[in-house]
């Protein structure tokens, strides 16, 4: 719709389900572009709820068995800070739902420290962990193949939340984050490394986001999503229409696009 910052591109579909069957149909189309084209398929999944059924999608037939699993190296665009195994965790959730259940090498799957280490550290390692990854080096940012957001209804993606310090960073890839509101540590992603992305697609459902949808889109946000540029590569927003409920009728921008259910791409 408009340059920069705003949601480039929006697709509605008519509800939860179809919103994850258009992912899954998305992710696997990048996963075997960057195959094909760079020879592996580098992801960063995001936490939260939304995601959980793609990944679940992915895990099973068809989508399974259309993904080169040997060729894709995973990382996390955000962290809490608590142990692998716990139900907070991003990792936690993305391994019960989906990497446990796929031929995925162990050494391809990047989850982040956060076991006898501080928050700092383990920003500076995952950091560490991506240049080597990608092989670049501290002048440039990786560049993933796709990296999976969600928003909240406060408007955060990641773990870049509203007025706290990791807005402002733009000297580093990673960052350990405090969160006032939940009186603990995250770690994540910063501006320059998504911005770097090929493509970015946010992945949002529910009514409690539809304010928030439209202040993206009408490109009026100071939200935290809404910092997400991607200015060389492709920014997707796929909503529920529970989400857009709120996008002006029609107008919700030139690219915006309607899927009723039995739609496929
Ligand atoms: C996290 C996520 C976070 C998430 C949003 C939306 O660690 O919680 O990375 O950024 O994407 O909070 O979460 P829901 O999908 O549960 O609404």
């Amino acid at each position: 719709m408009t340059a920069g910052g705003e949601a480039r591109q929006q697709v509605v579909l008519p509800d939860a389900d179809a919103l994850v069957q258009e992912a899954a149909q998305r992710f696997v189309a990048l996963a075997r572009n960057a195959v094909s084209t760079r020879g592996m398929f580098r992801v960063a999944l995001s936490g939260g709820s939304t995601p959980r059924p793609l990944y679940e999608l992915l895990a099973a037939a068809p989508y399974r068995d259309q993904i080169d699993w040997s060729r894709m190296q995973v990382f996390f665009s955000d962290e809490r800070f608590v142990p692998p195994d716990s139900p907070e965790s991003n990792f936690h959730m993305a391994y019960d739902a989906l990497l446990s259940k796929v031929p995925i090498p162990e050494r391809f799957v990047h989850p982040v420290a956060t076991v006898d280490i501080s928050p700092q550290e383990s920003a500076d390692l995952y950091e560490e962990g991506l240049r080597r990854v990608f092989e670049v080096g501290l002048t440039e940012a990786p560049r993933f193949d796709l990296i999976l957001l969600g928003m909240g209804p406060d408007g955060h993606t990641a773990s870049l939340f509203p007025d706290t310090e990791a807005l402002s960073v733009r000297d580093r890839l990673v960052a350990a984050n405090f969160v006032p509101k939940f009186d603990s540590w995250r770690i994540t992603f910063t501006y320059p490394l998504l911005d770097a992305a090929h493509t970015v697609i946010f992945l949002v459902r529910g009514a409690d986001k539809a304010d928030r949808v439209r202040e993206v889109v009408e490109g009026t946000a100071t939200l935290p999503a809404a910092g997400v540029r991607v200015p060389e590569g492709e920014l997707i927003w796929l909503l529920d229409a529970e989400a857009a409920a709120r996008l002006p009728e029609g107008k919700a921008g030139p690219d915006t696009e309607s899927r009723q259910s039995g739609d496929r791409t």
